[in-house]
C-alpha cells in the first residue's frame, strides 16, 4: 500500500506531538517533530553566544555559521520515541527548557533557518510514509500532503499541559510564565513574514480541549483510515 504524507499543525502545545508519535507508532511511519529542529537551532545559537543580552540575535553570525548545525533523529529504545541530536549530540532534554522556548520564535522566524529546515524537512519526508507535526508543514513544508491536520486548545488548557510537563520533568516552573511564553510564541508563529501558522484550507481541524489521549489518538487513526 502507497505511504502517504502526513501534515499536523497547530499552536504551542496542544499535543501535536504525542498524537503524531502515537500515530507514527501505530502504523509504522516515521515521525519527525520540526519543533525540535527549530529547537536545535536555537540550542546552537545560546551555546554559541549568538543570543544578546537584550534577546536579540546576531543573525549575520548565526547565517554565516548555518552550515555548522546538523540536526538528525535517533530511536530512543526506551521511550519508544526518536530522541533530537545537534552534530551528533543527543539534546532531547536541553532542547526542552523554559530558556529555550523563550528565544525559539525569533529563531524560528528568520528567513534562513526557515530555508534550511525546510529544506531537511522535505529530504526527510521525500518518500512519503512519514507524519511531521509543526507551524508550516501542511502549508509551507508539504503543500501536497494527502492528509493535514491542524490542531487546537484553549490557551489555559494548554499551558496546564505544559506546566504539568516541566513540573514532572523536575523543572522549575510558574503556569502564568508558562502561559505568557506560549502566548508570546503564537503571536510570533502566527504574525512572521515567512511561513507563519496558519490552517491550510484543506486541513481538518481538531479542538482537543477537552478529550484525552486515547480519545484523540483515536480519532487521527479513523482520519487516516479514511484517508487511505
Ligand atoms: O512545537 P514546538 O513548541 O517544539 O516548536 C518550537 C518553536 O519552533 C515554535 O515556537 C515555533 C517554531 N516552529 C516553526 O516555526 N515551524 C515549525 N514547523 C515547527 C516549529
Amino acid at each position: 500500500m502507497k505511504k502517504i504524507t502526513i501534515a499536523i499543525d497547530g499552536h504551542s502545545s496542544c499535543g501535536k506531538s504525542t498524537m503524531a508519535k502515537d500515530l507514527a507508532r501505530e502504523i509504522g511511519y516515521i515521525y519527525i517533530d520540526s519543533g525540535a529542529m527549530y529547537r536545535c537551532c536555537t540550542l546552537f545559537c545560546m551555546e554559541q553566544g549568538l543570543i544578546n543580552a537584550d534577546g536579540s540575535i546576531q543573525t549575520d553570525e548565526l547565517e554565516r555559521r548555518m552550515p555548522e548545525i546538523h540536526v538528525s533523529f535517533q530511536l530512543n529504545p526506551e521511550t519508544g520515541r526518536p530522541d533530537a541530536y545537534l552534530n551528533g549530540e543527543n539534546v532531547e532534554k536541553r532542547i526542552r527548557t523554559m530558556e529555550v522556548s523563550s528565544h525559539v520564535s525569533p529563531v524560528a522566524a528568520l528567513p534562513f533557518v526557515r530555508a534550511a529546515m525546510t529544506a531537511q524537512q522535505q529530504e526527510m519526508g521525500s518518500k512519503g510514509g512519514i507524519v511531521m507535526d509543526g507551524r508550516d508543514i501542511g502549508t509551507a513544508v508539504f503543500p501536497n500532503a494527502e492528509l493535514k491536520i491542524f490542531v487546537t486548545a484553549s490557551d489555559e488548557i494548554r499551558a496546564q499541559r505544559r506546566y504539568d510537563e516541566l513540573v514532572a520533568k523536575g523543572e522549575e516552573a510558574n503556569f502564568d510564565d508558562v502561559l505568557a511564553n506560549l502566548r508570546e510564541r503564537d503571536r510570533i508563529d502566527s504574525t512572521r513574514a515567512v511561513a507563519p501558522l496558519r490552517q491550510a484550507p484543506d486541513a481538518l481541524v481538531l479542538d482537543n480541549s477537552h478529550l484525552t489521549i486515547p480519545e484523540q489518538k483515536q480519532w487521527l487513526i479513523d482520519r487516516f483510515k479514511e484517508r487511505i
